[in-house]
């Protein structure tokens, strides 16, 4: 009977484990649940035997891969995989997929509440700003930025995206104003949101040339990773300019010098949250469980990023 691992630190909601189980019972695998774990060793203890997992932003490096000697498929139930050493896994044979769309809805509908959140003051009960009529920059385009940009239409926004691998045409027909660059983006707009993902190219490149471009009273807002952020230049920007605010989904390293610098101009939430419904869990656990199942009975590798 084939073994299956769901190892999540941040537990999916109990309906999305509940179908996850039922797919594996009727596909007739063995399925072992580590949730809430603490230490990494009971995450390897775990591994040990199985030949599937499927994780969230646990880390999945290369020590834990090289103890699963049975592993042929790591599956990310969500869009960002920079938690999984996919270069070991590919050398091992080991394929890593993610579930691309399946939990864009809650990030989307998150970063536009935080969007209020920080221009209502953090619901201080003084008075704020609307969005209606404000310029938003879309920081790439793909599942959760087009949806974050349907929404932000509904709320009278007036939206731009910079998105050097989407093709402008397909920006510029759902009403969006596609920027060449993301110079042009960051200097367009008063209000701009993340989609990009982590990787080498990504890393630390929100920099002070980007982030000085933004007109007076700007919100950056951050539901990607805080690793795309430049921390140093996050820092600058918050110094020298009052107006100029920053929210995110991901507490910063420099978190504790924000909070005491600069009072006002941020929110974080407690960890990271932006997947964190019902729906997304189970859109996203039931998708990674499908792909399992797919992958063992039929070789399908569609969702493959390794
Ligand atoms: C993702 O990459 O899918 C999101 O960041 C959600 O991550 P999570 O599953 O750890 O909440």
């Amino acid at each position: 009977m084939r073994k299956i691992l769901v190892a999540t630190q941040k537990p999916f909601a109990s309906e999305a484990t509940t179908k996850i189980s039922k797919i594996f019972e009727k596909a007739g695998y063995n399925l072992i649940i580590l949730e809430k774990y603490q230490e990494k060793s009971d995450l390897i203890t775990a591994v040990e035997s199985v030949e599937a997992i499927i994780v969230r932003s646990d880390i999945i490096d290369a020590e834990v891969l090289e103890v699963a000697r049975n592993l042929k498929i790591v599956v990310r139930a969500g869009a960002g995989y920079d938690n999984i050493d996919c270069k070991t896994a590919a050398e091992k044979d080991i394929v890593v997929m993610n579930t691309p769309g399946q939990n864009s809805n809650a990030v989307a509908e998150l970063a536009i509440g935080l969007m209020v959140y920080i221009s209502r003051g953090c619901f201080n009960g003084k008075s704020g700003n609307e969005l209606k009529g404000k310029k938003l920059g879309i920081h790439a385009y793909g599942y959760v930025g087009r949806i974050v940009a349907a929404i932000a239409k509904g709320f009278g926004m007036n939206v731009f995206a910079f998105d050097p691998f989407i093709n402008a045409v397909i920006i510029e027909n759902d009403g969006v104003k596609a920027c060449k660059t993301a110079e042009e983006l960051y200097s367009s707009c008063n209000y701009i949101s993340l989609h990009i993902p982590a990787n080498e190219k990504t890393k630390e490149s929100i920099n002070y040339n980007l982030l000085s471009r933004m007109p007076e009273n700007s919100i950056l807002i951050n539901t990607a990773r805080k690793e795309v952020i430049c921390e140093k230049s996050l820092l600058r920007i918050l110094l020298e300019r009052p107006d100029f605010k920053y929210v995110s989904d991901i507490e910063p390293d420099c978190k504790n010098e924000i909070i005491e610098k600069c009072e006002g101009q941020y929110f974080f939430t407690p960890n990271k949250m932006g997947a964190q419904t019902a729906e997304a869990n189970i859109n996203a656990g039931i998708a990674a469980a499908e792909q399992i199942v797919n992958f063992f009975e039929n070789n399908d590798i569609t969702f493959k990023v390794n």
